[in-house]
């Protein structure tokens, strides 16, 4: 089953207005990859002024509210990012479930509320450095995704991303084998969960993935792109990792 490659970027509290410059050279490069899909998910006050700059590129949002509306201060709605020009979110990333203390019953609830509202949805899912020493990696990631992964979730429209915690940021990254072994339990529990329609559905890796490591992770057995935090802030770091899914994919 042939899963077309998603680089998706997230610039997280990161960017100005002046630094979406960087999109017009990302967007050349999108272009020229026309068998992969880029995506770049910007702070909601960027969205708009993205989405108007670069329209051929996919702009998404960071995280939505579960509600469509109502008395959230300060919260945004996936109806609003949608208006705003936003084609997917990112939902359940680790910072918000650390900072913000999110469940997956949220991640559960704020990835139907972006799919009724239209939007495409980056799924996060991964354990911290302790999990992981505690032997505990696998089984954390599988209840992450049978508490968050919608009912009806599809790979039209859900993208699951394995984000292990300490590799975000960090400039370490799991060895290949554990990001294949991960891949593979993830795509396994999609299966038990929704069938053989998980084999289409895409799993990306994120943390730590730049130029230098793209091409040899993305060659991993189920690992259908990537989610890129630091290497997505500027053309120079993320052009490469386009082009090294460019040269995977057919
Ligand atoms: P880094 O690529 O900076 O490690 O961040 C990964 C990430 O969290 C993307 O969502």
């Amino acid at each position: 089953m042939a899963r077309r490659k998603l680089i998706a970027g997230n610039w997280k509290m990161n960017g100005s207005l002046a630094a979406l410059a960087e999109l017009d050279t990302i967007a050349t490069a999108a272009a020229a990859a026309p068998n992969v899909d880029v995506a770049i998910a910007v702070p909601a006050t960027l969205i708009a002024p993205a989405h108007a700059r670069v329209p051929s590129l996919a702009i998404g949002a960071e995280d939505v509210h579960e509600a469509d509306s109502g008395a959230h201060t300060g919260c945004v709605s996936a109806s609003m990012v949608r208006e705003a020009g936003a084609a997917f979110t990112i939902v359940g990333h680790s910072e918000r479930r650390g900072d913000q203390h999110e469940t997956s019953h949220d991640a559960y609830m704020k990835s139907a509320a972006a799919h009724r509202q239209g939007l495409t949805v980056i799924l996060c899912v991964g354990e911290t450095q302790a999990e992981r020493d505690a032997g505990r990696a696998e089984r954390v990631v599988q209840a992450q995704i049978e508490k968050s992964l919608p009912d009806d979730a599809h790979a039209d429209w859900l993208t699951l991303a394995y984000e292990p915690r300490w590799a975000i940021g960090t400039g370490w990254t799991p060895s290949m084998e554990d990001i294949a072994a991960m891949h593979a339990i993830a795509r396994a529990k999609l299966r038990q969960m929704i069938g053989d329609t998980a084999l289409d559905m895409r799993i990306l890796y994120g943390g730590s993935l730049t130029g230098a490591n793209a091409a040899e992770i993305l060659a991993l057995e189920n690992v259908d792109g990537a989610l890129v935090g630091g290497a997505s802030l500027t053309a120079d770091k993320f052009v490469p990792i386009i082009e090294a899914a460019k040269a995977q994919s057919t």
